[in-house]
């Protein structure tokens, strides 16, 4: 089995473990580095896994090794692992880092060199198993070890690849895009409450209404218009309702807002100091 060293239990690096252990991708030999007392004891006692606070010492004998740490924090990982017994280029150890914004590049200077390194945008729907995680090889890494790092991540959801430079579009897309699907759950609960409903009732037919047309996306086969096209009677309610929407620019208004998260992310990548998602 592949060994797997996460840095960082946070948010992400909780989720990773999560669905590490429940898909039986990695079992109770999988290490965790967490700096933060409270957070190494939670993550120990739930999930029954070796926490330390020594990135050295998880990084010994480990395949993967996952950086799931904030963007600020990355520098500090890389001194350690720098003190680390690394395998080196030679051998099949990857770095793989889940760090929004921080390139490749940045990440093989401070490793030995020829060190093998995965980008990865993951997205918080992770924590359930559903996420998606979109990869970026860095110039040392080999076929095979992309093969393996997918294969580790689609334990947690689906997986894609990309070429480097188009990770800010897809930090813009995936990687932020869960907070504006709940932006219009929120929108609807609140015009829901406003027609009336009890808002636990229009939140519970707001959320089921996401999953049910999540769903219907994914396994119809058919194209979102095609979809939306089946739920509009000519002179209807929904015609209705979309003719409002577009009135109100909502599909300029999400080019609008992709194109500034991928500014955004662009500028924490060329070093803002700021990274965050
Ligand atoms: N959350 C998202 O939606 C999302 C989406 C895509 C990508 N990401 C990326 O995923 C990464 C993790 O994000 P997150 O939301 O999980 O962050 P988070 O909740 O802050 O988790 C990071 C954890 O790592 C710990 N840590 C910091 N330095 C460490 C070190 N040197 N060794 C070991 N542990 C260390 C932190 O402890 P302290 O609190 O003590 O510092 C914290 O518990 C980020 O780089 C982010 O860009 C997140």
């Amino acid at each position: 089995m592949t060994r797997i060293a996460v840095i960082g239990g946070g948010r992400i690096g909780e989720a990773l473990i999560a669905g590490l252990l429940e898909s039986g991708r990695a079992g109770k030999d999988l290490v965790v580095v967490e700096t933060h007392m409270d957070r190494a004891e939670l993550i120990a006692s739930r999930f029954g896994v070796r926490v330390t606070h020594s990135v050295a010492d998880a990084a010994v004998g480990a395949d993967l090794l996952v950086i799931a740490v904030k963007p600020g924090d990355v520098d500090g990982v890389l001194t350690q692992l720098g003190k680390a017994d690394l395998n080196g280029g030679d051998k099949d150890q990857v770095l793989v880092s889940l760090a929004a914004g921080v390139p490749t590049a940045r990440l093989e200077a401070k490793l030995p060199a020829g060190f093998p390194v995965v980008r990865v945008m993951p997205n918080t729907p992770m924590l359930v198993g559903q996420g998606m995680s979109v990869l970026a090889p860095g110039r040392y890494a080999r076929a095979e070890q992309l093969e393996l790092v997918t294969d580790v991540l689609a334990s947690v959801g689906k997986v894609a690849t990309v070429t480097e430079s188009q990770m800010d579009a897809v930090t813009a897309v995936s990687g932020s895009g869960p907070a504006y699907f709940f932006l219009v759950v929120e929108a609807m609960v609140d015009a829901g409450v406003g027609l009336g409903l009890t808002r636990a009732v229009a939140t519970q037919l707001v959320v089921q209404t996401m999953v049910g047309a999540a769903a219907l996306l994914d396994e119809s086969g058919q194209s979102p218009e095609e979809l939306r096209a089946a739920v509009t009677s000519p002179a209807g309610t929904t015609a209705a309702a979309l003719r409002e929407l577009e009135r109100g620019g909502v599909r300029s208004a999400f080019l609008e807002a992709l194109h500034a998260a991928k500014e955004r992310s662009a500028e924490q990548g060329s070093g803002d100091g700021n990274s965050a998602n």
